[in-house]
């Protein structure tokens, strides 16, 4: 954003959206830290002189690693985007004038319960069978999923089987409902809404007081989650919470909208991040995020948007988000729209280019 008034001692915003790039192991990136340089992202060697700030040297790991360099200048997390350019002024916005240009055409479910858009992304609807107990595929490798799966649970008394996620992480939105879930030797009550994690090589039961319903995430994707005969005893002691509540005081800002994190790193989830968050009645500018997402709606109704195509959400829906796809989802409901992401691999669902 050019225009920002800033003084010496305060970077300058050089843009109000991170900077994608795809680096080459091994070589030093002089990432720009004052915001004046005219090679940005990069430090043109003489800008910052006179101002305090230095450039931050970063050394690519790998061929091909991909990153988002922060040209905000205002990042907690230097050289990278943190999301802190979305409550910066400018930082974040709605694209009022989207819906007088051309729009792409709402393309509706197929029989399957799927509406596929552009590329991967699709939108899909759990189905009800009305059995006492259904295990559905929502998001799937044979799908396109690359890096997460999603499985919806629907059980209306009594016991689930016990369930594996073939050896990867299971991270569960449970939606509507109360009971327990057993992960290994251990029981935890369950009151909807509420997020829980059951760290690779665990096995889960859940137990239904009343209706319960949940989504069933696998991270690193998987085909299926497995039925075992038996509960194996097995429950990491080195993370013993997994079940996070909804927390007010935890939510984190992004410009009008707000999101707060559940079950993360700091209950042992080093790779995927689950997250509620809430829309106001706005249309997102379109934009991509460097992880896979699938979003829940819990509720309120909009569009996703792509390029190409669109399709109508309501509550009870899931949105797959493949890596790097351009995108906007649109609530059109007065009362706003509530969602609960999963993302994979990330951390930061306010990162977004
Ligand atoms: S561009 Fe600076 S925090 Fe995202």
């Amino acid at each position: 954003m050019t225009g920002h008034d800033c003084s010496l001692d305060c970077p300058r915003i050089a843009n109000r959206k991170p900077y994608y790039r795809e680096l080459r192991a091994g070589r030093t990136y002089p990432w720009c830290a004052c915001g004046r340089s005219t090679r940005q992202p990069f430090c043109d060697g003489r800008s910052h002189i006179g101002t305090g700030f230095e450039p931050v040297q970063y050394v690519a790991k790998a061929d091909g690693e991909e990153v988002l360099f922060c040209d905000c200048k205002h990042t907690q997390t230097p050289p990278f985007c943190d999301g802190t350019h979305s409550n910066l002024p400018g930082g974040y916005e709605d694209d009022d004038t989207a819906a007088a240009g051309p729009q792409p055409p709402i393309v509706a479910a197929g029989t399957d319960g799927f509406a596929r858009l552009d590329g991967c992304c699709f939108v899909v609807s759990p189905p009800d069978s009305g059995d006492r107990y259904q295990l559905s595929t929502l998001v799937a490798p044979s799908l396109g999923a690359q890096h997460q799966s999603q499985f919806h649970l629907r059980l209306t008394s009594g016991a689930s089987p016990v369930l594996s996620a073939r050896g990867v992480d299971a991270i569960l939105w449970v939606r509507s409902g109360n009971g327990e879930i057993e992960i290994g030797e251990r029981r935890f009550a369950l009151s909807a809404p509420c997020g829980v994690y059951v760290r690779a090589g665990e096995a889960f039961r859940v137990h239904a007081a009343t209706a319960l319903t949940a989504y069933v995430s696998a991270c690193p994707a998987v085909e299926a989650l497995d039925e075992q005969a038996d509960m194996p005893p097995h429950f990491d002691q080195a993370w013993p919470e997994r079940v996070v509540p909804i927390d007010e005081a935890g939510r984190t800002a992004m410009g009008p909208r707000w999101f707060q994190m559940l079950v993360d790193k700091r209950i042992g989830s080093t790779t995927a991040a689950q997250f509620i968050g809430h829309i106001p009645t706005s249309r997102a500018e379109m934009h991509r995020h460097l992880y896979e997402e699938a979003l829940v709606i819990l509720s309120g109704e909009g569009i996703i948007w792509n390029e190409g195509s669109a399709a109508r959400v309501r509550a009870g829906d899931v949105i797959f988000f493949p890596r790097k796809h351009l995108h906007a989802l649109e609530c059109t409901a007065p009362e706003g729209m509530d969602v609960v992401g999963l993302i994979h691999p990330g951390d930061n669902p306010g990162i977004n280019y």
